[in-house]
């Protein structure tokens, strides 16, 4: 059975028995605790936590999950993928363990005809948690399973959590029996290949505390409600339903390897190492495509890293096949032919999907290039030593800053007739880890804080936003935040957080800054400088209490910044025409990457495939853009369904959270995009709009800066100013002025070389009176002195050659010192009588340098080297002397 029938089959068992069909949400859905989605009751955890009602009793999706923690295992198990797909069934409040088990046995048993998975009941385990007498005796009743097929585990296996504070539950798993050929008899207790876990029923009802009840800690609450929150992995059923031996070679999946069999030659399943390659390449394919499809683009931390990581990774794994041309594009083509029947963005949006991966690919050839240089180092290095084994904290570098792993380094150590040092790699990297865990951890504590919010929104409810039509409002507080914890009131000084339950002000996102402000009430007063909304559904308004004492259920009048406001609102429209001149102009593989809207300026960044966008483009743009703010188009926003959204051609990030309604905002005809933003009233309001740079800020990343208004007036204003003086400065016209300081600049610059040849001559005719001036020193004519500035090493070489020469046949050694910014430059010379007396030039430096802090050396008639002190020449003329009159 193909996995898209797999998923259609669950589906439709669930709908048929009342269920609300609901799309998978995004995968970097808005959770602070998550880097992405995980399991399929993600997008319903306020609906589990009582936060917000749910909008139907029950409900299943079909949920895109991407765990990337056991990134290791990818290939090597039979059953580790990093994207996956968990179709899911959910109650809230409504069924609880018996409707689940009874839902679950039947789409698991039921014959295929029937529409069910056909699986033999006499090969299908149980788990279930150590004291759960009750979900043990539902499977015997409703399943009609013997107890030696049930098993009882402890909450390291049958607890369920998100591995943060929050819901928690007793699970009950369903296993399949592959057979003895995979394994030992006794059940998933015994072993978890042969008995493939594919189904999870978690019985939501508690609430989970910073310590996990897995480890055996009690929960710290219950949730109001009981629910039902199951996981099927649709992967894992169709390694079964298709007879294959693991995740990686199901319908979906195996067509990449395929693909890799093609490019490298090898064939999967001829070599078990080569085996793991081909399964990384086609497990990382399809999570790249997916996560890229969502709207992350690589970086260097978050979801940005994970993602290179993914993508460099098949990179790599290619080339261990002996790939060496570019793959990521081909690959992605087939993630996408199998996908997009089931996700049909990832066709309409390839173009931008392929130019990430390129972009990525390229970027990481050339790390490849530079790492391997350093690797070549390395093994010349340790060869050359005598050694047999390549440094641990070599490979730690190869790996950290080169993006090596290091089964690579191995087997190019190999390669190159070395061992790897792996234990001291391995503790460098477990030292790594330490520091990671360390930081999530604390990232986590953070999180932890977020108690006082969820209280207020608790009793108060959501925030209801008027910041659209209203810059003003007559509002209540519900709540005060201190140092993270409620208060009932703040007096003049205080650092606080107020929240209303009715608020003009617009909290920061979508790249749009915040408001600024100030809440006014009956003898008190809080200057507003932030807004955040840090639980969905709550506006918090971040300031100081300025005089008297602010109180919850205070009634104030809360002002919005107006001058601000519309500064940034100019700035969100501004960022609205730039996006939409850039993909007229650039295609649509030109998309939003990120953006900020600030009072007077815009950052947009987005996707570029063909690298660098010529001026001629820009140009072109910032055209348009003015005359758009010309004709002074009217500026709509409207709330529409997402389908008419995409009808009308409405510009949106996959993957962003955009609930069934979405708002579009409108600018003429230009521009039409889905936005939560503040925006001008007509495109006349921007006034002017100026594009500044065009910079990358990373592979395929490229980013543009703007002014607007009043602000790109003030800088082209000062342009011109400067612009003037300079004209009047070089007594031209402005359009004369490049040509004018060109000619300039030429002639300086050949002016200088003039000067410093006529130094250098001044310097070289200086040798008759150096010569003359020799002191005898025990016999031996003596040159020691320093030179001018800025005499180059050449010339005081040549220099003092001259003034050997001058010597003759006397016993002579002559020593100049040239000291320029702050260093110093010496040559010695000695003449041939003077080597005979065992004078040597190279053996009287170590004599003098220290006295310039520096050293050198060289031969018996000519040495030279250099020092940091020049403070010191005149010690070293004297150390010379003394060296001399010794020998
Ligand atoms: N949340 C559970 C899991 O991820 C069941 O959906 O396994």
């Amino acid at each position: 059975m193909q996995t898209h029938e797999i998923a259609r089959r669950f589906t439709q068992h669930f709908v048929d028995a009342g269920h609300t069909r609901v799309p998978s949400a995004s995968l970097i859905l808005d959770d602070p605790t998550l880097l992405f989605v995980n399991a399929g009751m993600v997008q319903f955890k306020p609906y589990f936590l009582g936060e917000a009602p749910p909008p139907y009793p029950r409900a299943t999706s079909i949920q895109k999950c991407v765990r990337t923690g056991d990134i290791d295992e990818v290939g090597r198990t039979t059953r580790h993928n990093t994207f996956f797909q968990m179709a899911g069934n959910f109650s809230f409040g409504d069924y609880f363990k018996a409707g689940a088990i009874e839902h679950a046995w039947n789409l698991v048993t039921s014959s295929q005809d029937a529409g069910g998975y056909g699986f033999d009941p006499d090969r299908l385990w149980v788990t279930v948690y150590l004291d759960d007498d009750e979900a043990a005796d539902l499977w015997r009743r409703i399943a009609g399973l013997p107890d030696e097929r049930i098993q009882r585990r402890s909450g390291k296996d049958n607890y369920w959590d998100m591995g943060v504070p929050g819901p928690g539950g007793p699970c009950s798993e369903i296993y399949y029996d592959r057979g003895p050929e995979h394994g030992r008899d006794g059940g998933p207790e015994a072993d978890e290949d042969r008995y493939l876990e594919i189904w999870n029923l978690v019985f939501m009802q508690d609430v989970r505390g910073e310590l996990s009840p897995k480890e055996g800690h009690p929960p710290v609450g219950e949730l109001p409600r009981k629910n039902i929150d199951t996981g099927l992995g649709i992967e894992r059923v169709a390694t079964l339903l298709q007879g294959v031996g693991n995740v990686y070679e199901t319908d979906l999946v195996r067509p990449v390897i395929s693909r890799a069999e093609e490019f490298s030659g090898r064939r999967y399943g001829a070599d078990p190492v080569d085996d793991v390659r081909f399964r990384v390449i086609a497990d990382h394919a399809r999570s790249g495509v997916m996560i890229i499809g969502d709207g992350v683009t690589p970086g260097n931390e978050g979801r940005g890293y994970v993602l290179r990581r993914l993508l460099r990774r098949i990179v790599r794994s290619s080339r261990l096949l002996g790939v060496n041309e570019p793959v990521l594009q081909s690959f992605a083509e087939v993630v996408r032919d199998e996908m997009s029947p089931s996700y049909p963005e990832l066709a309409t949006d390839f173009e931008r999907i392929s130019a990430i991966v390129r972009a990525e690919e390229d970027a990481f050839l050339q790390t490849l290039t530079a790492g391997s240089r350093i690797f070549d180092t390395a093994v010349a290095a340790t060869k050359q030593a005598g050694g047999a084994q390549l440094a641990g904290d070599k490979a730690f570098q190869l790996h950290d800053t080169y993006g090596f792993p290091i089964d690579l380094t191995l087997e190019m150590a190999s390669e190159a007739g070395l061992a790897v040092d792996e234990q001291g790699f391995r503790t460098l990297m477990e030292e790594q880890r330490t520091r990671a865990k360390a930081d999530a951890k604390a990232r986590k504590t953070g999180h932890g804080d977020m108690g006082a919010y969820r209280a207020v929104l608790d009793t108060a409810g959501d925030t209801e936003f008027l910041g659209y039509t209203d810059l003003t409002s007559e509002s209540r507080i519900v709540g005060l935040v201190v140092d993270g914890v409620g208060v009932p009131a703040a007096g003049a000084g205080t650092a606080v957080e107020v929240v209303l339950d009715r608020t003009p002000f617009y909290a920061e996102g979508g790249g749009q800054q915040a408001d600024a402000g100030v809440i006014r009430g009956d003898g008190f007063t809080v200057a507003v400088d932030d807004v955040q909304s840090p639980v969905t559904g709550l506006v918090v308004h971040r300031g100081r209490v300025t005089d008297g004492e602010a109180t919850v259920d205070a009634v104030v009048s809360a002002e919005v910044d107006t001058g601000r406001r519309g500064a940034v609102s100019r700035s969100h429209s501004a960022t609205h025409l730039v996006h939409a001149g850039m993909r007229k102009h650039l295609g649509d593989a030109a998309a939003q990457a990120g953006s900020l809207n600030a009072p007077g300026r815009l950052r947009f960044d987005f996707t570029s495939p063909a690298g660098a966008v010529p001026v001629s483009v820009l140009d072109e743009v910032e055209d348009e853009v003015n005359a758009v703010l010309q004709d002074d188009e009217e500026v709509r926003a409207f709330v529409t369904t997402q389908d008419e959204a995409r009808r009308i051609g409405a510009m949106a990030l996959f993957g962003e959270k955009y609930g069934d309604q979405v708002r579009v905002v409108e600018i003429g005809d230009y521009s039409r995009e889905l936005c939560g933003g503040t925006h001008v009233h007509r495109s006349g309001q921007l006034g002017l709009v100026k594009l500044l740079s065009e910079s990358s800020i990373g592979s395929g990343v490229r980013r543009v800066e703007a002014l607007v208004g009043i602000d790109a007036f003030r800088y082209l204003a000062r342009e011109h100013v400067l612009v003037s003086q300079l004209a009047e400065q070089f007594k031209a016209r402005p359009e004369e002025l490049p040509e004018r300081i060109g000619g300039v600049v030429e002639r300086l610059r050949l002016a200088e070389r003039e000067l410093e040849k006529v130094r250098a001559d001044a310097v070289l005719s200086s040798a008759g009176a150096l010569a003359d001036g020799a002191d005898d020193v025990g016999g031996v004519a003596v040159v020691a002195a320093a030179v001018p500035e800025g005499v180059s090493g050449n010339d005081l070489r040549a220099l003092a050659s001259d003034v050997r020469g001058r010597l003759g046949a006397r016993p002579g050694v002559v020593a100049l010192f040239s000291a320029t910014d702050g260093k110093v430059s010496f040559v010695v010379a000695t003449t041939s009588a003077a080597r005979d007396r065992g004078l040597a030039a190279g053996k009287l430096v170590p004599a003098f340098a220290p006295a310039v802090g520096g050293r050198g050396g060289g031969k018996p008639d000519l040495a030279q080297g250099g020092g940091s002190d020049p403070s010191g020449v005149p010690a070293a003329l004297d150390a010379l002397r003394r060296a001399v009159a010794a020998a």
